[in-house]
This record gives C-alpha cells, sequence and structure tokens, in this order.
C-alpha cells in the first residue's frame, strides 16, 4: 500500500482460534489517518478478535493486512505477533481490570511510558496530559480496584494515551455504565477524535454512534462486513440492522413512537417493552 495515510488495509482477512473456530471471515477494509470509525455487530460476530487484529496482538490466519503501509506477515503462531506498529496504536479492553494492575491510577498511566524507556521529565508530561484528557486528575493516588466502573474506564483510557499512539482502539467503552457515566464517557471519547487520532469503537449501542464516529462498518453474524459507509446512512437503514442483529424488527414496531435512543440491541435483551 502506497499511500501513507492508509493505517490499515484489510483483503479477504481471516482468523481462527486454535486454528480451528472461525472468528473472522474474508474481511476486506481501508481505513485511513484520522477516520473516526465505529465497528458495530451482535454478540460473538468479530469485533474484539478484529481489535485485537488492528492492535497487533493476533496476526491473519489467512489474506493480507497492512499497517502504516506495512505489511503483517500471517503467523502460525501468535507469540511472536510482536508488530513493530504495536506503538503507535492502543487498544482499550472491554474489562479496565486487564489494564490497570499497578497500586495507583498514576502508576499504571505511567506504566506504557516508563517501558518505553523514557526521560522522567517526559513520563510526567504524559501521565498529566493523559489524565487530564481523561479528566481524572484527582484520581492520580487512589487505587484503581476503588474506583466506580466509569472511573475504572477512564483510568484505562488514560493509560493508553499516555503512550500517545495515533490510534486508539475501543472494545465496547460503554458496556454495563450507567446512562450519566456512559454519556460522559462517549463525550470523552468524541474529544479524542476531534484531536485528530484515529478512533475506532467496537460496539453494539446504536445511540452513542453518531456522537463517536462519522463511518459505520458492520460485520454480520457471518463474520464478514455487512455494510461500511456513513453514520447517518447505516443508521437509518433498518432492514440492515435487523440483518446484523443490532435491532429487533418487533421491539423497533413497538418504540417506533418513543425515542430513537432506545432502539439499540444492548437494551432490547433485558428491557420490558410496554
Ligand atoms: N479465545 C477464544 N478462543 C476461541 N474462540 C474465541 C475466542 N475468543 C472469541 N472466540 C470466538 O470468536 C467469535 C468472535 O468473537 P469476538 O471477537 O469476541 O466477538 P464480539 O467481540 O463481536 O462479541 C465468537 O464465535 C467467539 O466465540
Ligand atoms: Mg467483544
Amino acid at each position: 500500500m502506497s499511500d501513507a495515510r492508509v493505517t490499515f488495509a484489510l483483503e479477504d482477512v481471516q482468523y481462527l482460534y486454535n486454528r480451528r473456530n472461525l472468528a473472522l471471515d474474508g474481511i476486506s477494509l481501508t481505513i485511513r489517518e484520522g477516520e473516526r470509525v465505529a465497528l458495530l455487530g451482535a454478540n460473538g460476530s468479530g469485533k474484539s478478535t478484529l481489535l485485537k487484529l488492528l492492535d497487533g496482538l493476533i496476526s491473519p490466519s489467512a489474506g493480507r493486512m497492512s499497517v502504516f503501509g506495512e505489511q503483517v506477515d500471517t503467523l502460525d503462531d501468535d507469540s511472536d505477533a510482536a508488530h513493530r506498529f504495536h506503538r503507535r496504536v492502543g487498544l482499550v479492553f472491554q474489562d479496565p481490570d486487564v489494564q490497570l494492575f499497578s497500586p495507583t491510577v498514576g502508576d499504571d498511566v505511567a506504566f506504557g511510558p516508563l517501558q518505553l524507556g523514557l526521560p522522567l521529565v517526559e513520563v510526567r508530561r504524559r501521565v498529566e496530559a493523559a489524565l487530564t484528557q481523561m479528566d481524572i486528575m484527582h484520581l492520580r493516588d487512589r487505587a484503581p480496584f476503588e474506583l466506580s466502573g466509569g472511573e475504572k474506564k477512564r483510568a484505562a483510557i488514560a493509560s493508553v494515551l499516555s503512550l500517545e499512539p495515533d490510534v486508539v482502539l475501543l472494545d465496547e467503552p460503554t458496556a454495563s455504565l450507567d446512562p450519566r457515566t456512559k454519556w460522559v464517557l462517549v463525550n470523552l471519547i468524541q474529544q479524542l477524535g476531534q484531536h485528530g487520532k484515529t478512533i475506532i469503537v467496537a460496539t453494539h449501542e446504536l445511540e452513542i454512534v453518531p456522537i463517536v464516529a462519522d463511518r459505520v462498518l458492520v460485520i454480520g453474524e457471518n463474520r464478514r462486513v455487512l455494510a461500511d459507509g456513513p453514520a447517518t446512512a447505516i443508521l437509518e437503514d433498518r432492514a440492515l440492522l435487523v440483518e446484523a442483529n443490532l435491532i429487533h424488527e418487533h421491539l423497533h414496531r413497538h418504540l417506533a413512537f418513543t425515542h430513537s435512543h432506545e432502539h439499540d440491541a444492548g437494551h432490547h435483551g433485558e428491557t420490558t417493552v410496554h
């Protein structure tokens, strides 16, 4: 890929867990520098697997993939998948407890820059910038385990931001957060995008999509890209969203005269509709 502004280019990428469980089947996509993309798909459609591929944690089982213009090898053994692009891409895991392991939030946010061997002055600058960006300066000396879900999430994002990646991948960032906390986080993610970073958010919560993304990639239940287009167009395509199991036809009829915010698949499982 000669275009330097192409961040990710995937052609017909497959991924199999343990060489037999097909998680992604023939994914082709191009993501350019500075894009804000939502990766939509029902549970089990392969969103987390795709983010792990983009982060270099795993390598394609088949197909071609390039990151920042460099070809990524198809490896049989993921233990070797330490790619050079790794530092330029940061993944915020769905479960913040995976990302936070230090005695204090400040230590967690400093961990990455310290690993890079940066001078202490620079480490301190990055920690302060990341904590400020996530609006959690006041949590700096707190233990991660005593934080609320939303605070943990912001600390986990800060621990990725301190590496100053060009690309931030977020896996279901609003899962299991109460509504107020969710919208605080969504606004923080929106601000990240406005700072020129490439943002890819995996979610099945349709209501957050217009705020965090301009473009939507829908992964179907067949683990292939079902649609790729502007967020507004995709969110209006009810038939497509039903096909991807992101909204339910029956529920949609019932909610048609209430708010659009109640249309997402994240709620329909547990909400009783009257
Ligand atoms: N570690 C794993 N080992 C085997 N299969 C897995 C593993 N992780 C995910 N899968 C399978 O891969 C498919 C895609 O999963 P995942 O990427 O987690 O989807 P999503 O994030 O969209 O819910 C699912 O069928 C899931 O069961
Ligand atoms: Mg997932």
